[in-house]
């Protein structure tokens, strides 16, 4: 193969675009890294510090190698290259912080979506494993919207919940919406998308014991708040998103938000008895059954995360949360102090205001929506790059109007 590899260096393959290509490339990058941190609509860390990662893929030639993991990361018996140590070791990490304590089983997923689209498939058959009835989804009207477009490609009967005007499931309407006779998934938001609010467990729980559903799947989506609430000091802080505390059957946690990967990953973690319940299609050539929706997953992404923990530590999460929780906090004060009374939910990274001029909204790359209690809206989401200066700067744009 050295003659090979050298041949291939020699015949061009490695070769950049040409001159006007790589003009225009360049030119994109240029504006890019420029902008980078004037996207504060969106909950994306904007100085991932993965050049240590990059280069060590440069070190060692992973550059040049395809790297697909297939299938369900835990398996043993597989020959073709992956990287599923790392994924276990790095979705293990995570299990850890959610108080999976009972064991889990979990996988590196494309992004939010992604995980909520396996948070739904494993509750339908789960809860077909119990009842043969077809389940209903609950969600409530605050969660991302991917939970219900998943509801609809699963050909689930989806109930959407009335959220109260801070953005959490509103758990009267629930009590009357929910069907005791038919088994009932329920989609948590921990951190709704536009207002980043926590849907209440324990008044969840509360309703499910009293209207009694014949079956009963809880999956959180955490894609946000995942990624920082195990690490808080506060330990109810903490509690919302332990398996062992709040009797959660799954969850879906973004690698591209709090985690801070550059590109869209998440994790999808459950109880490990929940597997038992996917009769999965064996697939005789890939060695077994194969449990996740897609076959071909990134093989790059489990030693990212891996990286991004490995290098971290819970430590370093802890630090980074308590400054993105300090930074908000700091936001929403100067907001104050200049005559605008933003909603920021507890624990919650995401501070909401009236709308301001569309210069403004355009310049932040600010997230806008039109709501029922406060009419027009806007958002930033404050991540691990805001810094007084610009936070001061941002507030005043802001209180202009
Ligand atoms: C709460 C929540 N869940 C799910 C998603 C979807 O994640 P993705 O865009 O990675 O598919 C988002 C996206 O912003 C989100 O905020």
């Amino acid at each position: 193969m050295e003659e090979y590899l050298e041949e291939t260096e020699r015949s061009g393959r490695h070769a950049r675009p040409g001159a006007p290509e790589m003009a225009r490339l360049n030119a994109c990058a240029r504006e890019l890294v420029t902008r980078r941190f004037l996207q504060m609509g969106y909950p994306f860390d904007q100085d991932v510090c993965l050049k240590g990662f990059y280069e060590w893929l440069l070190e060692t030639g992973l550059q040049d190698v395809t790297l697909i993991n297939v299938g369900d990361p835990y398996k043993t018996e597989w020959d073709m290259l992956n990287t599923d140590e790392f994924e276990r070791k790095a979705i293990d990490f995570l299990a850890d912080g959610f108080g999976f304590r009972g064991g889990h089983w979990g996988v590196v997923t494309n992004g939010g979506t992604d995980g909520n689209m396996h948070g739904v498939y494993f509750g339908r058959k789960a809860l077909a494993a119990r009842s043969p009835l077809p389940p209903i989804l609950y969600v409530s009207e605050e969660a991302h919207y991917s939970v219900r477009k998943l509801g609809d490609i699963q050909n689930l009967e989806t109930r959407v919940i009335r959220a109260h005007a801070d953005g959490t499931m509103d758990t009267e309407d629930l009590r009357r919406r929910l069907d005791p006779s038919r088994p009932a998934l329920v989609a948590i938001a921990i951190g709704g998308t536009f207002k980043g609010a926590i849907d209440d467990q324990k008044a969840i729980d509360a309703v499910l014991r009293e209207v009694r559903p014949v079956a009963v799947y809880r999956h959180l989506d955490v894609a946000l708040f995942g990624g920082y609430l195990p690490y808080l000091d506060d330990p109810e802080a903490r509690e919302v998103v332990d398996a062992a505390a709040m009797h959660f059957d799954s969850l879906a946690v973004s690698g591209h938000k709090f985690l801070a990967l550059n590109e869209p990953a998440g994790v999808f973690i459950c109880r490990k008895e929940i597997l038992d319940d996917l009769q999965s299609i064996p697939v005789p050539y890939l060695n077994g059954v194969i449990p996740t929706i897609s076959c071909s997953r990134s093989g790059f992404d489990p030693l990212k995360l891996y990286w991004r923990i490995a290098a971290t530590g819970r430590e370093g999460f802890r630090k980074q949360a308590e400054h993105v929780l300090a930074m908000t906090a700091l936001l929403r004060r100067e907001l104050d102090a200049r005559g605008v009374h933003p909603l920021v939910n507890r624990w919650s990274n995401t501070v909401i205001f009236p709308r301001p001029r569309e210069e403004v909204v355009h310049r932040y790359c600010m997230a806008c929506s039109e709501d029922a209690y406060y009419g027009k809206l806007a958002h930033v989401v404050v991540m691990q790059y805001f810094q007084p200066d610009l936070i001061r700067q941002l507030a005043a744009d802001i209180a202009e109007g």
